[in-house]
């Protein structure tokens, strides 16, 4: 999977995609991921890439030039012809006013060949960029980050484990919280008594047809608890999900 990131601030990517599977994937070219400045493609001595707001208002707007001009350069389209552009790459706005990132998302961008994420800043992006653009918005939550790269990061991060090769043990994938509706069961492992906590008898007992039973009953209990908007999804058979 290629990815191409958009931003102001490349720096902030650096170090978390050096770090764990995520940058094993990128040294070994299962992810091929590319930091672009946008500001490389600012025009005048100061590069500037934001203006005031038409209309008024507080902050500063990201202007439309500088991030046309960085993702059709970088990826060889020309800016008569967006439309294939974006017929070949899922070319995405991170902002708080995107539709709302989840697992399910995160398995369709998985299946795309070509991610290009764009990492709005200040108060926002000239809304030409989302309207001929973009394929897509995306919002990590319902709150408001200094600007989409952290943002972006998530989204790489849910996205590229996904990807074949990424993670070392793909059942660990079809077991996890969300991939059935249900948060997870709690894990334990050694000591089995620590401080006097001791692990349920159960998940020692080696009756894997009993522990996978507990396992079940315990996930479900606690997503009703703690997430009630998902046991609906839970109590479903799979095929009604
Ligand atoms: N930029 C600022 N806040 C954001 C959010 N919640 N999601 C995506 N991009 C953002």
């Amino acid at each position: 999977m290629r990815i191409d990131v958009y931003s102001i601030f490349p720096g902030i990517f650096e170090s978390p995609l050096r770090e764990s599977l995520l940058g094993k994937a990128i040294e070994s070219g299962v992810i091929d991921l590319r930091l672009h400045d946008i500001r490389d493609y600012a025009e005048g001595r100061h590069r500037q890439v934001d203006d005031a707001p038409f209309g008024g208002g507080p902050g500063m707007v990201m202007k439309p030039e500088p991030i046309f001009r960085a993702v059709t350069e970088t990826l060889g389209y020309r800016m008569d012809r967006l439309d294939e552009l974006k017929s070949e790459v899922e070319v995405i706005l991170l902002t708080p006013s995107g539709e709302t990132f989840d697992q399910e998302k995160a398995n369709q961008l998985a299946g795309r060949e070509h991610l290009a994420l764009i990492c709005g800043r200040y108060e926002g992006v000239d809304e030409r960029v989302r309207e001929h653009l973009c394929t897509r918005a995306l919002s990590v939550g319902d709150y408001v980050l200094s600007g989409g790269e952290f943002a972006a990061l998530i989204v790489i991060d849910a996205v590229a484990r996904l990807v074949p090769g990424v993670v070392g043990n793909e059942a660990s994938l079809a077991d996890e919280s969300f991939s059935r509706g249900l948060l997870e069961y709690p894990q334990y492992t050694r000591p089995a008594d620590f401080n006097s906590w001791k692990v349920p008898e159960i998940v020692l007992s080696g009756n894997h047809g009993e522990i996978e039973k507990w396992r079940c009953q315990v996930a479900k209990e606690s997503t009703r608890k703690t997430r009630p908007e998902l046991s609906g999804i839970a109590q479903r058979k799979p095929d009604e999900v």
